[in-house]
């Protein structure tokens, strides 16, 4: 057993949670990851082109049917996402009129845009006031972990470049962001993301004042994740240097290199990067937007492909117990390992 910060505020066994995974869907894995003892986290889903609430609202029904554990949903609080405002109002009130979903949707988890988008809205205060939910945002570098300690959230997700998908313009990896956070802020509780696929780095995260691991890439490569078994299959024989970061419509982000990645830009400076996103006409944009529903249906080639350097480590497609297993195992004896240097 590992009990931690983390573990303790959620009341799970295992310090792991999934990371989320929009557009796509992340019911079946959340469900696989909240029952063994971790905590599973529903995306923020519009790849079906459906209203976000009520994706959530149906993630929602389906995770408290068939589970009584604690699982965390997410929303990308930038301004371009669709139905952000709605869902900050609106998923609050659901999940507050559903004593189940109070008792278990306890992590929320905002990222890509404001980190006090989410403690403004009306609903969302009196959901935090009436029961034990934590609000924690994603933080890819110390001065956003600063507006995020300034927006009042309950901890951070410390991400560093190295993770799959959506990156900041920041670029840090997450070795380096770990022990800058961790020095900065001691005693926020923090989960620590990007580039996690053994208990070796679990017991590294948790030596660098993280509570828990977040993981993308491991849990992709699961029999429970919703990803198309070509995506999967890109995994196992990955390397590290099969994904790099590319500019598209809404910033960085760590893609596998395919034809879609290499027709666009590497990111140069935040500046560039910027100036690029805005000069990029609407059809191309529509292009864009389009890849991740021809990667939904399999279209791995033409698609966007969102994985991290953790590719490299991860050798085979396995159930969700499996992976959680053998990370605690792995991570105690490392732990174990550690402690019997001290002399
Ligand atoms: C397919 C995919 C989709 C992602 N979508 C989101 C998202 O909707 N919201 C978010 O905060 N992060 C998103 N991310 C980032 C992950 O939450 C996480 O930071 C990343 O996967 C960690 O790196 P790893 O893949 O090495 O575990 C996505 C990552 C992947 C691989």
């Amino acid at each position: 057993m590992i009990e931690t910060n983390i573990t303790k505020m959620f009341g799970i066994k295992y310090p792991i949670f999934s990371a989320p995974m929009g557009p796509f869907f992340t019911r079946d894995l959340a469900l696989a990851v909240s029952e063994i003892g971790g905590l599973g986290v529903l995306s923020n889903v519009n790849i079906v082109g459906t209203d976000p609430v009520e994706e959530h609202k149906k993630s929602l029904e389906f995770m408290i049917e068939h589970t009584d554990k604690p699982f965390g949903l997410n929303i990308l609080t930038s301004r371009n996402n669709p139905g952000v405002q709605e869902m900050a109002t609106e998923l609050p009130k659901i999940v507050m009129n559903n004593p189940k979903m109070r008792d278990q949707c306890l992590y929320w988890l905002t990222s890509a845009g404001s980190s006090k988008f989410l403690p403004a809205s009306k609903s969302f205060q009196e959901l935090r006031k009436n029961s034990n939910v934590k609000h924690f945002h994603v933080a890819p570098a110390v001065w956003l972990a600063q507006k995020c300690m300034e927006a009042g959230v309950d901890g951070i997700v410390v991400t560093g470049g190295e993770g799959g998908g959506h990156q900041s313009y920041e670029k840090v990896s997450t070795l380096v962001l770990l022990q800058q956070i961790n020095k900065t802020f001691p005693d926020l509780p923090k989960i620590a993301c990007g580039g996690f696929a053994t208990g070796e780095a679990l017991a590294a995260a948790l030596s660098l004042g993280a509570g828990a691991i977040a993981m993308g890439s491991r849990f992709i490569a699961s029999k429970q994740s919703e990803f198309h078994e070509k995506y999967k299959a890109l995994i196992p024989p990955g390397k590290p240097q099969d994904t790099a970061l590319y500019t598209g419509s809404f910033g960085p982000i760590r893609l596998y290199k395919n034809k879609y990645a290499l027709a666009h830009p590497a990111p140069g400076s935040k500046e560039e990067m910027i100036a690029y996103e805005q000069s990029i006409p609407p059809e191309v944009k529509a292009l864009d937007s389009g890849a991740y529903d021809r990667v939904y249906n399999g279209d791995t080639e033409t698609g966007a492909v969102l994985l991290g350097q953790s590719i490299g480590i991860i050798n085979s497609i396995d159930d969700v117990t499996e992976i959680i297993e053998r990370i605690m195992k792995e991570a105690e004896s490392a732990i174990k390992n550690s402690y019997s240097m001290i002399k």
